[in-house]
C-alpha cells in the first residue's frame, strides 16, 4: 500500500467526489443559469478513464466515493461505471460508493444502483410544493422525483434529503419537510446557500437563511440532541428526540468546517479541485491520457495537487455583500 494522501494542513484525504457530467435535466436557480452551454462530449473523460482515475485514488487511500454531476444519472451508460467500482467495495478498499442526485432518474436506476453496492443516496429536494418545485428547478417535476424516491426505498436504498435553506422560499416548509422525512424514515440535511456561479448576487443575500436561525426554530417544536457521528461529509447532526430522526446542518457560512475537510473533487473533464470555494485546480486528464502505460505520472500529479490544497473557502456574507464568490457554477464540481 502506498503512502496515504495528506495535505499541507495534515488533513488525510479519503473522500473523492466525482462529477461524471456537467449536464442536468433540471436548471435549479441557485445552481445554473437558464441558458447553460455544456461541454462537448470529446472533452469528457470516458467511462474507462473515469474508472482508471477513481481506481488510482482508491489505491492512494480514498475510501468514500460520491458520484455527482450535473445530474450523474443522465450520463449515458453510467451504470457500467458504477458496476466497475463494485470491485473496490468487494475488495474492502472502498467503504462507501454513493451518489447525490436530483432523483428524477431513480425510478430507472434504483435497483441497478443497489446491485452495484450503493446503499445510501442523497436526493436534492427543496420543497414539497409542486408549483414551487417547478419554479426552483425550472425544468423539474415533483411527481417524477417522488416516484424516484419510492423506487429507491423499495430497492433498499437509504435516503438522505438535501434541502438548500432559502429565506422566503422554504422557510414555511420547515416542519412539513421535517415531518415528511420522519414519516418516510429518511434523514434530512439543510444546506446554506453558497455564492457560486454568475447568478444574481443580491438574490443570494436576500435568500440566505442562516442555519443557526433554522435550528432555533426547530428547537421551538422539538428537543434537539447533538450527535457526535459523521458520515465523513461536512454535515453536523442532531437527533429530534420526539421523532428519533436525524437532521444535518451544512453551514459553510455560519460555521466553517474546513479544518476537518477530507475531500477533493474531480470534474468530468479530469480537473481536480482541491476546494469547492477556490479556483485552483490541477489537470489530471493530461497525466492520465498521455501515459497509458502506467499510473505513475497520474499518481504523482495527484500527490502534487494535494500538496496545494488550500486551508478553506472565503465565502462570506457578513458585510452584507457577497464575498469570496467563485465564478464557476455548482454543477461544474457537483457541490
Ligand atoms: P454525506 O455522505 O451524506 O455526508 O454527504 P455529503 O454532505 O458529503 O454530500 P452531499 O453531496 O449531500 O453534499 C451536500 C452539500 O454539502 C453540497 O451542497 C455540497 O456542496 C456541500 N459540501 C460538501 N463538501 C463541502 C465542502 O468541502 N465545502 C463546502 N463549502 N461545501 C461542501
Ligand atoms: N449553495 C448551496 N447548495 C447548492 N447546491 C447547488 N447549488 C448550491 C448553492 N449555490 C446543492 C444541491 C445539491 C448539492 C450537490 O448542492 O441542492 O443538494
Ligand atoms: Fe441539476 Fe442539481 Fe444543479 Fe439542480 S442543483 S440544476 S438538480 S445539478
Amino acid at each position: 500500500m502506498s503512502t496515504p494522501l495528506i495535505d499541507p494542513f495534515l488533513r488525510p484525504i479519503s473522500y473523492l467526489r466525482v462529477s461524471v457530467t456537467d449536464r442536468c435535466d433540471f436548471r435549479c436557480v441557485y445552481c445554473m443559469s437558464e441558458n447553460m452551454t455544456f461541454l462537448p462530449k470529446k472533452e469528457l473523460l470516458t467511462l474507462e478513464e473515469l474508472d482508471r482515475m477513481c481506481s488510482t485514488f482508491v489505491r492512494l487511500g480514498v475510501e468514500k466515493l460520491r458520484i455527482t454531476g450535473g445530474e450523474p444519472l443522465v450520463r449515458r451508460d453510467i451504470m457500467t461505471f458504477f458496476r466497475g467500482m463494485t470491485r473496490h467495495l468487494e475488495s474492502g478498499a472502498l467503504r462507501e460508493l454513493t451518489l447525490t442526485t436530483n432523483g428524477s432518474q431513480l425510478g430507472r436506476f434504483a435497483d441497478a444502483l443497489f446491485d452495484a453496492g450503493v446503499r445510501r443516496v442523497n436526493v436534492s429536494l427543496d420543497t414539497l410544493d409542486e408549483t414551487k418545485f417547478a419554479d426552483i428547478t425550472r425544468w423539474g417535476r415533483l411527481g417524477q422525483v417522488m416516484k424516484g424516491i419510492d423506487a429507491a426505498q423499495k430497492a433498499g436504498l437509504r435516503i438522505k434529503i438535501n434541502a438548500v435553506a432559502l429565506k422566503g422560499f422554504n422557510e414555511d416548509e420547515l416542519f412539513t419537510i421535517t415531518e415528511w422525512c420522519a414519516g418516510r424514515d429518511m434523514d434530512l440535511t439543510w444546506i446554506e446557500v453558497m455564492p457560486m456561479g454568475d447568478i444574481g448576487n443580491e438574490d443570494r443575500l436576500d435568500q440566505y437563511w442562516k442555519l443557526d436561525d433554522l435550528r432555533a426554530r426547530l428547537g421551538e417544536r422539538y428537543t434537539l440532541t447533538d450527535l457526535p457521528e459523521s458520515t465523513g461529509g461536512p454535515a453536523r447532526y442532531v437527533r429530534l428526540e420526539e421523532t428519533g430522526q436525524k437532521i444535518g446542518f451544512i453551514t459553510p457560512l455560519t460555521h466553517n468546517f474546513c479544518e476537518s475537510c477530507n475531500r477533493v473533487r474531480l470534474t468530468c473533464t479530469g480537473e481536480l479541485f482541491m476546494c469547492l470555494g477556490q479556483e485552483d485546480n490541477a489537470d489530471l486528464r493530461a497525466a492520465l491520457r498521455n501515459h497509458p502505460e502506467s499510473d505513475a505520472v497520474l499518481e504523482a500529479a495527484i500527490r502534487s495537487a494535494i500538496e496545494r490544497k488550500p486551508k478553506g473557502h472565503d465565502f462570506d456574507y457578513s458585510r452584507q455583500t457577497v464575498d469570496g464568490r467563485v465564478s464557476r457554477h455548482m454543477s461544474h464540481t457537483g457541490g
